[in-house]
């Protein structure tokens, strides 16, 4: 018997590889943006969870050394993103300064010296105030130098999300990330696996299984780490369907890590009573959440906070909601809990 883990890092869902298989297409585009006499770009990067987005914008832009990365799921206004493009040109600001004053310094900070912009989950900034960020980095003075890289994985286009003006201003070049299928996501997979895991430590079967139920590397990246963790023998196919929830779960985990306390109570509401039905109304929800807060003793949030929070796990796929406006309650939702 022996631990099939050799070394669990090629595992975690931010390591970046050597190569990555089959984005070059992707990656092309992204790679001219650090020739600096091409004229300014918007690029949209779009295509389902866990299918490269990110990691492919950092390899193709690793070189480039005047990049500001912005994940919008903790940076999701236009104050916040602000801060984050000016931490990325090496100026720490405080609070207490108006927009208008972080604005001017990201002129400042842009003049002659070209510069990548990347917004990476761009739908959270987009609830709040996107629009106006991207109207002005779409308009100011300095925008010759800069070239913007707009990350999303949401269903709806970025057309319907942002103002004409801001569209008509952007122009963005789209790029989409197609699905992986079973047999790209085994290839990926099996890289990760050859670099982490013990030789012969893994059956084929097993990764199969794995690769025909989910084509999101990074949930099949935390499958394949908690199988291994959870064996001290070969990983075999029924041990990865043994702890197929499990997993999904420690992937959920992740996720919800970038959120705050609150969303995790509103997800973990979502689950217990998803054990009791299918389909949740919105009103259950705030009702156990509420239970679960006395519990762990927190304060309650405000309706109004949790609608938005429960929109966030909905952008990040965990549950999936269906819409109904009208009657004496004005919006109300049904939530399905999204599992693997
Ligand atoms: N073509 C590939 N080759 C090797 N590894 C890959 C490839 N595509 C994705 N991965 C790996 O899959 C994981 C998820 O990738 P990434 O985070 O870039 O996806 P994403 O599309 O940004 O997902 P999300 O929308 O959830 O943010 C990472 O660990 C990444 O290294
Ligand atoms: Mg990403």
């Amino acid at each position: 018997m022996t631990d099939p883990l050799k070394d669990p890092t090629p595992l975690q869902p931010n390591y970046l590889p050597e190569n990555l298989y089959n984005r070059q297409e992707e990656q092309k585009p992204l790679e001219n943006l650090t020739s600096d006499n091409s004229a300014p770009q918007n690029l949209f990067l779009h295509g389902p969870r866990g299918t490269g987005k990110t990691h492919v914008t950092h390899f193709a832009l690793e070189k480039s050394d005047r990049k500001c990365y912005v994940p919008c799921t903790q940076h999701d206004t236009q104050y916040k993103a602000l801060k984050q493009i000016l931490r990325g040109l090496n100026e720490e600001v405080n609070d207490g300064h108006h927009t208008s004053d972080l604005q001017r310094k990201v002129v400042e900070k842009t003049k002659a010296v070209h510069t990548v912009i990347i917004l990476d989950d761009i739908d959270f900034l987009l609830l709040n105030d996107g629009d106006d960020l991207l109207y002005f980095l779409t308009r100011m003075e300095t925008r010759n130098s800069v070239d913007l890289v707009l990350i999303s994985s949401n269903h709806t286009g970025l057309k319907s999300q942002i103002e004409e003006r801001t569209y008509s201003s952007l122009q963005p070049q789209r790029i989409n990330f197609e699905p992986y299928t079973a047999e790209e996501t085994y290839q990926i997979l099996v890289e990760r696996a050859r670099k982490a895991l013990v030789n012969q430590s893994l059956q084929k079967a097993a990764l199969t299984y794995i690769t025909s139920t989910t084509q999101n590397i990074s949930v099949g990246l935390h499958w394949l780490k908690h199988a291994a963790e959870t064996t001290d023998s070969v990983i075999t196919e029924s041990h990865v369907q043994q702890v197929q929830k499990k997993a999904y779960e420690k992937y959920a985990a992740n996720l919800l890590n970038r959120f705050t306390e609150h969303h995790r109570l509103l997800y973990q509401a979502i689950r217990e009573l998803d054990v009791e039905e299918n389909t949740i109304k919105t009103g259950k929800i705030y009702t156990r959440y509420e239970e679960l807060c006395k519990a762990y003793n927190e304060n309650t949030l405000s309706k109004r906070r949790l609608s938005d929070y429960l929109k966030h796990l909905e952008l990040v796929d965990l549950i999936e909601a269906e819409y109904h406006y009208g009657g004496s309650k004005g919006k109300t939702r049904d939530v399905n809990l999204v599992t693997l």
